[in-house]
């Protein structure tokens, strides 16, 4: 039988249940959104706190109780190490947070090292993609479980100066969507964030005007994602998707200057 074909909005589920007593993955749990996200999540549920700065981990495992599992996501055989970790310690995992990421000033009429492009789509697309693939059958024993994978209204709108950052994000966009549709019939819930200009380390080498805090857009999404639905914008970046839908030109003639 041919499956409906649905749109978000069908597929949106209410999952009708805070994040309690959970095991969470989270990358990029060092700074920026992610060091939010953790710091909420430690309140009620086991978060294992992933990123490279070990320091910054140590000091949220003594601070708020997470697990530091230091990784650099950019390396293969680092991220599999983690997996691998994970699937033995914590069976139980239920929710794949995938915020890690990193945005570089790529000029492609000036010469730049090339491995500044394999790292880029490591981070970005890779190791989510990995971590999806390697996580799925944990989540899937569970009763309900999430993952949730970090995007920007640059996936649907590029910013000049960071083509590879918008490549990736478009990329993890379309990835996303897909495996909602592949896992429509599981117990896994796959969810897009798209979170707003935000005040954090991330892509500081552009002018950030009314720029959301970390601390909010962290609250904002845990407060949005219990409701089930498959995307999640926040704050200004509705804007940007509106604009993306019915008056595409603008937000092109905004972003062309980025
Ligand atoms: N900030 C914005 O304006 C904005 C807007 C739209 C979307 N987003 C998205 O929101 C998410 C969070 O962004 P943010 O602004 O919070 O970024 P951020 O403050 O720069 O933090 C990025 C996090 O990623 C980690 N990370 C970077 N490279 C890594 C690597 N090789 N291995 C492991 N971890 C690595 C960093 O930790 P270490 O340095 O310790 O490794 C850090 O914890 C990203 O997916 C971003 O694309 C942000």
């Amino acid at each position: 039988m041919t499956p409906p074909i649905l749109d978000d909005d069908d597929i949106a589920l209410s999952l009708g249940k805070d994040m309690k007593n959970k095991t969470i993955l989270i990358t990029g749990a060092s700074q920026g959104i992610g060091l939010e996200l953790t710091k909420q999540l430690s309140v009620h549920n086991t978060v294992l706190a992933v990123a490279r700065d070990q320091t910054r981990l140590q000091a949220l495992a003594n601070s708020h109780g997470v697990i530091a599992l230091p990784t650099d996501l950019s390396n293969r055989s680092r991220v599999k190490a983690l997996t691998l970790n994970i699937k033995t310690h914590w069976p139980d995992l239920s929710v794949v947070f995938n915020n890690a990421a990193i945005q570089q000033p790529l000029n492609f009429l000036q010469f730049w090292e090339s491995t500044k492009l394999d790292t880029e789509l490591e981070v970005n697309l890779h190791s989510p993609i990995r971590l999806c693939q390697a996580m799925i059958p944990l989540l899937s024993s569970q009763p309900e479980s999430w993952i949730v994978n970090t995007t920007s209204v640059l996936a649907v709108c590029p910013k000049q100066s960071t083509p590879v950052y918008n490549a990736s994000k478009a990329a993890l966009r379309l990835f996303t969507q897909a495996l909602r549709y592949q896992l429509r019939h599981t117990s896994i819930r796959v969810c897009e964030v798209i979170p707003p200009v935000t005040n954090t380390a991330l892509g500081a080498h552009h002018e950030k005007q009314s720029a959301a805090s970390a601390e909010w857009v962290a609250t904002q999404i845990l407060k949005q994602l219990p409701k089930g639905k498959p995307q999640i914008t926040i704050g200004q970046a509705r804007l940007g998707m509106t604009l993306h839908r019915w008056l595409p030109s603008l937000l092109h003639n905004m972003l062309i200057k980025g």
